[in-house]
């Protein structure tokens, strides 16, 4: 059975793969607004050393996970501890976990949409750019519109998981992921060169410590799983599809560091234009889609053309890159109602639209009349990011590099991550990695999981 598995081709098409997992909103949307809520470099820093030291290990263990039970992550648990009750109740969580990300991660995408057509209407080229915050705050408090772009981002992403043109979406990824790539690299330039841009480059480089609190390093954790896709069950899978004798470690810091740089450029790109335009850098989830038009819109006044042409490839760009995560989250869900409840592939589909879709409304409504429904003083939207990232995404990731670090004999371990001894740096720094992922990462993962919730 194991061996009818498909194979991912060579070391880049994994790479390549789970790159593309990582990448997404999670680079563009969140961690420039997550920085800015944070504190700045600050935050950056810290982000960094999470994903090095705590993410990557993490991430190693879910390929290796993945990689050894040759199965999707509800089932990999459950047959490495040889049918463990705790265990195979565990990959419950990384069905849940999923679909709520959907909900609101689709909201995003909904914005994305109206960006995109807005770009396409060369709204952004021929606007005054002061008028660039206003508009956003417009669009996502005139409630309905929201809803709408919501549902038809999430009624598209759900349609082609039940259509089945999913190899085409992600074969069209591999053009705007690059597209994309690019793109932030020419808005980074443009907007380091606006008049006040400097500011935002300093508050990217220059820590101010005393703006760092015991959450912060619960939200750069949170971010770095979020990015990284962990938690949840995606690596795992993605795992189970790696060679016998591919090295994992080539290709999981591969993914680590392109999905970190990914972040970074985008934390250049826009943090200058929040400044330039006068934005507060703490402005929450709308950050990028109230500063990006301030760019596009600087830009129009010079070259008009271009920057009409830049906004609607950017945004179809970014576009795709969040269609890609919502289908393989949307994925999950309806593999598992089909083959636990029996539904059919429609039928699973449909449910999981009106399920997501409710859920995710209320969210796309807590930024206009819904906004003051507050639990603990956030938004429903913010409510079910935080539970996410940072409650439920933690205890999945503790779960997993626990699974690794001590129901797992050390010998499977180290021979997953030589690759049967075939490695040899592997195979010398594997007492490095062994620590990171047996006690470093799950305490750090539980002494922050709860400065989360007592300071
Ligand atoms: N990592 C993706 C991003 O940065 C989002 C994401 C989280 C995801 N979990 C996932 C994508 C699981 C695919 C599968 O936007």
């Amino acid at each position: 059975m194991a061996g009818k598995r498909e194979k991912f081709g060579g070391r880049m098409a994994v790479i390549l793969a789970m790159a593309g997992s990582a990448i997404g909103l999670g680079n563009i949307w969140r961690f420039p607004y997550m920085v800015g809520e944070h504190g700045g470099a600050a935050f950056v820093i810290i982000y960094v050393l999470a994903t090095l030291l705590i993410s990557l290990p993490v991430f190693l263990a879910e390929v290796m996970i993945g990689r050894r039970s040759h199965s999707n992550a509800r089932d990999a648990f459950a047959r490495l501890s040889r049918q463990h009750p705790f265990w195979r109740r565990v990959g419950y969580l990384s069905i849940i976990i999923p679909l709520m990300i959907v909900s609101y991660y689709s909201v995003i995408g909904g914005w994305s949409v109206e960006y995109f057509f807005k770009a396409c209407s060369f709204s952004f080229s021929e606007m005054a750019p002061e008028a660039a915050s206003s508009l956003f705050v417009n669009f996502v408090s005139s409630s309905w519109m929201p809803v709408l772009m919501h549902l038809v981002f999430l009624a598209a992403s759900v349609g082609v998981v039940a259509g089945g043109v999913r190899a085409g979406i992600e074969k069209f990824s591999k053009i705007t992921l690059p597209l994309l790539f690019l793109l932030i690299v020419v808005i980074l330039i443009y907007s380091v060169t606006l008049p006040g841009a400097a500011a935002g480059v300093q508050y990217l480089l220059h820590p101010d410590w005393s703006e760092l609190t015991p959450r912060t390093f619960a939200y750069a954790m949170g971010q770095s799983f979020f990015s990284l896709s962990l938690g949840m069950g995606a690596i795992i899978t993605y795992g189970s599809y790696v060679k016998k004798e591919e090295n994992i470690l080539v290709t999981s810091t591969g993914t680590a560091i392109s999905d970190l740089l990914f972040a970074i450029l985008a934390g250049f790109a826009i943090m200058p234009a929040v400044f330039a335009a006068g934005i507060e850098p703490g402005a929450g989830p709308g950050l990028i889609f109230q500063s990006v038009p301030f760019v596009f819109a600087k830009m129009g006044v010079e070259v008009p053309l271009i920057s009409s042409l830049v906004a609607i490839v950017f945004f179809l760009a970014i576009i795709v890159a969040a269609m890609t995560s919502c289908i393989s989250l949307v994925e999950v869900g309806v593999s598992f109602l089909m083959e636990r409840a029996h539904l059919t592939r429609g039928r699973a589909c449909v449910l999981l639209f009106v399920v997501c879709g409710g859920v995710g409304t209320l969210c796309s409504l807590s930024f206009g009349p819904l906004a003051g429904v507050q639990v603990a003083g956030m938004s429903l939207f913010d409510l079910m990011d935080w539970v996410c990232s940072n409650i439920l995404l933690l205890v999945m990731a503790l779960l997993a590099v626990v699974f690794a670090g001590f129901i797992l004999p050390r010998r499977v371990v180290h021979d997953e991550f030589t690759s049967h001894g075939r490695y040899h740096f592997n195979d010398r720094i594997f007492p490095v990695v062994w620590f990171l992922i047996k006690w470093v990462a799950p305490i750090a993962v539980v002494i922050i999981f709860f400065t989360n919730f007592i300071l």
